[in-house]
């Protein structure tokens, strides 16, 4: 279908269903420019408690639409793609969860958002790559269960002094697509640009960067930096807004295979027959969406 019919039909309907279309960094060009807000995980979820239009249309992975069901319940929320998942978010159930809670019956259990409704609604705060130190050391409990990321987990523990963290073994199958080789051969090919990664890589790539922050942090962080060089160790979405807000500086995708399968499912043609056909609606069942909002709300209040 021709784009500018795509992206006309897009905003009519937009007015005329009264819909607000969000977006994560990490989708395709053309759908982060027909989105009202685009934005890293924990603005989008902020973004979405407070929407005042009928209708939400997440473009994203299907977690992430959850959460703005479970943060806006009165309002419908899309998804474009049926099928766009996270693996991350699939590693871990509620029943995997609630066996390690028997485990440690002591510790606090801190949820990355990259989770389902079911593992946020029995764990006590999420988070997201944004805010995951600040959660952590908003707890009062020293020992702290932390689904389902290992390496953010890592990355946390590193941070936080005196809490013992236990992280579950799931991992980004794009950001675990980076070899130390890729790092070393960018890092030789541009020797004056700045590393900066998202703290879903392994530890050995976030131990060589100079600087670890969730996809909005790392586009501020170009934006405010003297440097004009950067090696990119996060999906190749946020080039976009890179490259849009700072034409005179250059980046470079520390590997080619940083592209989220799951993220590119979203497509406007798939975002123009969401809003034609009123599809895919997110549904989450009300007595775990209440529990889950807990979880979200105590993240929101802590920014
Ligand atoms: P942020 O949105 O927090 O940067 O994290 C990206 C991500 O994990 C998407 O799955």
């Amino acid at each position: 279908m021709d784009k500018s019919f795509l992206v006309n039909e897009i905003k009519r309907l937009k007015t005329e269903r009264d819909a607000c279309i969000l977006a994560h960094n990490y989708q395709v060009p053309e759908v982060q420019d027909i989105a009202d807000i685009v934005g890293d995980s924990f603005a989008l979820s902020r973004a979405a408690a407070k929407i005042n239009k009928k209708i939400i249309v997440f473009c994203g992975v299907r977690f992430m639409g959850e959460s703005a069901k479970i943060l806006s319940p009165d309002k419908k929320v899309l998804i474009p793609s049926k099928y766009a998942g996270c693996p991350l978010s699939d590693s871990i159930t509620a029943k995997q969860l609630q066996a390690m809670k028997s485990k440690y019956p002591d510790a606090a259990v801190v949820c990355y958002v990259n989770s389902s409704a079911e593992v946020k609604a029995i764990s006590d705060i999420c988070c997201t790559s944004s805010n995951a130190v600040k959660v952590v050391e908003s707890l009062k409990e020293d020992e702290v269960l932390f689904v389902p990321d290992e390496n953010l987990a890592g990355y946390v523990a590193e941070k936080v002094n005196g809490k013992h963290i236990i992280p579950w073994p799931g991992h980004c199958i794009t950001h675990a697509r980076i070899t130390v080789e890729d790092l070393v051969k960018t890092s030789e090919e541009h020797p004056e640009a700045e590393v900066l990664v998202h703290p879903e890589v392994s530890e050995e790539i976030r131990e060589s960067s100079d600087f670890v922050g969730s996809t909005s942090q790392i586009i501020d962080h170009v934006h405010k930096s003297s440097n004009t060089e950067f090696i990119i160790g996060t999906e190749i979405g946020v080039l976009h807004k890179m490259k849009k807000d700072n034409p005179d500086k250059r980046f470079y995708l520390m590997s080619p295979r940083l592209v989220c399968e799951n993220m590119k499912m979203t497509s406007l043609e798939s975002v123009y027959r969401c809003l034609l056909n009123m599809q895919y609606e997110i549904s989450v069942p009300e007595y775990i969406r209440k529990k889950a909002e807990n979880s979200l709300e105590k993240m929101l209040c802590i920014e």
